[in-house]
């Protein structure tokens, strides 16, 4: 008995489904459900992942689960404020779902509590939402894993000098995945290098960073034997404060996100290394996740592989696995996982350093 009502209710589901999902949202016989409308809210354009990767590789993803699914998409442009009015506007135009990447983890909470009390889920997209429980998924990558990879490549490139002197360069302090990545550098970084000057970076802003790092030059007379910065934007924020100083030749700097310029940056040996976060399976995820959610249909249990506490209670998560990269394994990471192409990277200015590095 229970198995049939079950069974039925999966049935009017899936029709339910095809309604609101169907090719071209056709309505035909006034039955049709009106088409789903799935909010993406990022937070920033300075740092390139969000326009080149994340938002595309979404909106492809969510196009192809429903043609007819609407998308409203917004960035926030390191404005908390910003993003609150436009996650307001986004549950006023009738968002099914929203899919947060927080400018401020602890100001968002608003939006999603808001969002809860009118029955709208929450993703927690890259960034947790800290605060509140109206948080429904968080898909992220392991974010303290990150930070490890920075801080133990660091200290690979300095080769177990005694007492380096290594200069901290962290994202935004309102974003949680910052206080996380310096978590994890810490951890490993602490007792064995001497952290000479280190900063939060407001906004994650790479000309911020520059600032930060040509302070600390002017502070250490230009005695630097590392540089940990927390991303791509902000490692190239302070190669350009060291070649400004004239610093020769520039010690480690570490980054994150795999950007173009840093990967170039990495192969011609201006950059030690970054952190190459697969963003097609965490915007993929994210669209599933939001497609199920806004059609009611239940998300596999395989999807959700963790649960982080949030300071409210515990979320169901999807975490990945970042991968550390260098001059030595751009090929088998970035380029064999289809992120940049050799032609991508080898452009004639990059030439020779690729043939040098194995890549043409
Ligand atoms: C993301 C990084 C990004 C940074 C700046 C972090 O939350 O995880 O990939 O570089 O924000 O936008």
């Amino acid at each position: 008995m229970w198995k049939k009502r079950a069974l039925g209710a999966l049935a009017v589901g899936a029709v339910t489904m095809l309604v609101a999902c169907g090719g071209g949202g056709t309505s035909s016989g006034g039955s049709s459900a009106p088409a789903k409308k799935i909010a993406l809210l990022l937070p920033e354009s300075k740092t390139a992942r969000y326009e080149s990767k994340d938002r595309p590789l979404f909106e492809a993803k969510l196009k192809a689960l429903c043609s007819s699914c609407q998308i409203i998409y917004s960035n926030a442009n390191q404005d908390a404020a910003q993003q609150q009015s436009q996650a307001d506007a986004a549950l006023t135009n009738g968002a099914n779902v929203l899919v947060l990447d927080a400018v401020d983890g602890a100001a968002a909470a608003t939006i999603a509590t808001k969002a809860k009390q009118q029955n709208v889920p929450v993703v927690s997209y890259d960034r947790l939402i800290t605060g509140t429980p109206a948080v429904t998924y968080y898909i992220s990558f392991d974010n303290v894993a990150v930070g490890k990879l920075q801080g133990t490549s660091l200290l690979q490139a300095l080769g177990g000098k005694s007492s380096a002197s290594v200069v901290m360069i962290n994202g935004a302090p309102t974003d949680n995945n910052a206080k996380l990545f310096k978590q994890g550098a810490h951890s490993v970084l602490d007792g064995k290098v001497t952290v000479a000057k280190e900063y939060d970076t407001p906004d994650w802003s790479p000309n911020q960073a520059q600032n930060e790092m040509s302070q600390a030059l002017t502070a250490l007379n230009n005695k630097v034997d590392g540089v940990y910065a927390a991303n791509d934007g902000t490692g190239g924020g302070a190669i350009a404060a060291m070649k400004a100083a004239g610093v020769k030749p520039l010690p480690p700097v570490t980054g994150q996100d795999a950007e173009l310029a840093a990967i170039q940056r990495i192969v011609s040996g201006e950059q030690y290394m970054t952190v190459y976060k697969a963003i097609k399976p965490e915007a993929e995820g994210a669209a599933e996740l939001a497609f199920d959610l806004a059609t009611g249909a239940s998300v596999p249990s395989s999807t959700v592989n963790g649960s982080v506490n949030n300071g409210a209670a515990d979320i169901k998560s999807v975490l990945l696995k970042p991968v550390a990269v260098t001059k030595s394994n751009v090929k088998d990471t970035v380029v064999q996982d289809g992120f940049w192409s050799v032609s991508d990277i080898c452009t004639a200015q990059f030439a020779d350093s690729c043939k040098a590095a194995g890549l043409q």
